[in-house]
């Protein structure tokens, strides 16, 4: 397929990029560089420099046509969204509305959008169902939950197929593809920097959450398997249908255990600072992963999303299982109505191997030279520890 690729300089759209090309696909990139980087941008992949609001419609109306769109271009800071929120409204959603508009003259008929979990806010009930209602807590979180809205209805009127992945929080790299922010608010960059001797202590914000360890939990998902989730749901979108799914790995983890686990991976301290709590954040988020999983209801609720779309699993028409997002706890039957109690105890429970695979991938952005290591469990993992010994 001729794919455009927005965002496609930043983390995430990087690896998807690299990705793409892989499978085979033609790639053209539209990033205005604001937090992306161009030696990011993946061998094989055309860049073109811009911003979406000024160049989709030049870009998407050249050639051949193009068979679909990946939309990662956004501003993503919530505390920058907090303070300045026009820019959340006018390039996250001005900006995609442009996208849509480019899209529908160049008849493009596929779209996959970077939504987030932010569009839920506060959560009801843990792990988050689709269905749960979205109260998102700041603009970031408004923003992406409008242009959830717009793609609804831009499917609904115009006939284009369309899926949001709502990502938990990404972690991870690919090679030389991984997180590389200016301004860092990812708790994993942050500690392994701390343990690299980059900064000196990492804010813990609260401990005194209703938590098992009283920090936040979070839910990880690598970022290898969020880039699968993209391909498949490029492959499963149907004309005039949008499908929205979360993204995550299902299981929690706390600030604390992410903290020890750096410990345990790098052999180096990892200070910490307990700081006050922020404004917005919820005690726990993690994703019900049972729609993308599989397409059986959410708990407690029906087969539709917020936005009212009919639900099927991501793997179809392929019935390709979507593997990526299956691993993790817990899983809920149909008729069960967890609290966020309930969800809290079921994430206590970690897996290891899936949260130890995420956090080492991230080391090896700090890693020209990786070792090989065996977690007992007979997965082969990477790590970076002897690079980060030495850095100090
Ligand atoms: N990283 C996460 O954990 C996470 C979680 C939930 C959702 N998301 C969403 O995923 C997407 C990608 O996130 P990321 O972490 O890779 O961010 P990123 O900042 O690394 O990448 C965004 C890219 O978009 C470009 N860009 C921004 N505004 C643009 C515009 N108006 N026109 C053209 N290019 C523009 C930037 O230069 C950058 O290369 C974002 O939409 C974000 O909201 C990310």
């Amino acid at each position: 397929m001729r794919l455009l690729i927005t965002g496609g300089a930043g983390y995430i759209g990087s690896v998807v990029a690299f990705r793409l090309l892989r499978a085979g696909h033609q790639v053209t990139v539209l990033d205005d560089l604001s937090t992306g980087h161009p030696d990011a941008v993946a061998q094989g992949a055309v860049l073109v420099r811009g911003r979406i609001q000024d160049a989709a419609d030049a870009v998407l109306s050249d050639g051949p046509a193009y068979d679909g769109v990946l939309h990662f271009a956004a501003r993503s800071l919530v505390a920058e969204s907090v303070s300045h929120p026009e820019r959340y409204w006018r390039d996250n959603v001005g900006g995609t509305l442009a996208l849509l508009d480019a899209m529908r003259s160049a008849a493009v008929p596929r779209l996959v959008f970077s939504s987030t979990a932010a569009t839920y806010g506060q959560p009801t009930e843990v792990p988050i169902p689709e269905t749960a209602p979205p109260r998102p807590t700041n603009p970031y979180g408004a923003s992406k939950l409008a242009v959830d809205m717009m793609i609804s209805s831009e499917s609904a009127a115009h006939g284009l197929g369309a899926t949001s992945l709502r990502y938990f929080n990404v972690a991870g790299a690919v090679g030389r593809y991984g997180e590389r922010h200016t301004v860092e608010t990812h708790l994993m960059p942050i500690a392994l920097q701390v343990a690299a001797g980059q900064r000196e202590a990492l804010p813990v914000y609260g401990d005194d959450w209703p938590t098992p360890d009283g920090t936040c939990i979070r839910d990880y998902i690598h970022v290898a398997d969020l880039a699968e989730a993209h391909l498949l749901a490029l492959a499963a979108v149907q004309p005039g249908e949008h499908h929205v799914y979360n993204l995550g790995n299902g299981a929690g983890f706390s600030v604390l255990e992410v903290v020890e686990a750096v410990r345990r991976v790098t052999g180096h301290p990892v200070p910490t600072a307990v700081a006050p709590r922020r404004a917005g954040d919820p005690a726990a988020l993690v994703a019900g992963s049972a729609r993308i999983r599989d397409g059986s209801p959410t708990p407690g609720g029906s087969n539709r999303c917020a936005g009212g779309s009919e639900v099927r699993p991501l793997s179809a028409p392929s019935r390709r299982r979507a593997k990526p997002v299956t691993r993790g706890q817990p899983q809920w039957s149909s008729g069960d109505r967890p609290s966020v109690l309930d969800g809290l105890r079921a994430s206590a429970h970690p897996s290891s191997t899936v949260f130890a695979r995420a956090l080492i991938r991230t080391s090896m952005v700090f890693a020209p030279t990786l070792i090989r290591l065996d977690d007992g469990g007979g997965a082969l993992l990477w790590a970076a520890a002897p690079v980060l010994r030495g850095s100090r």
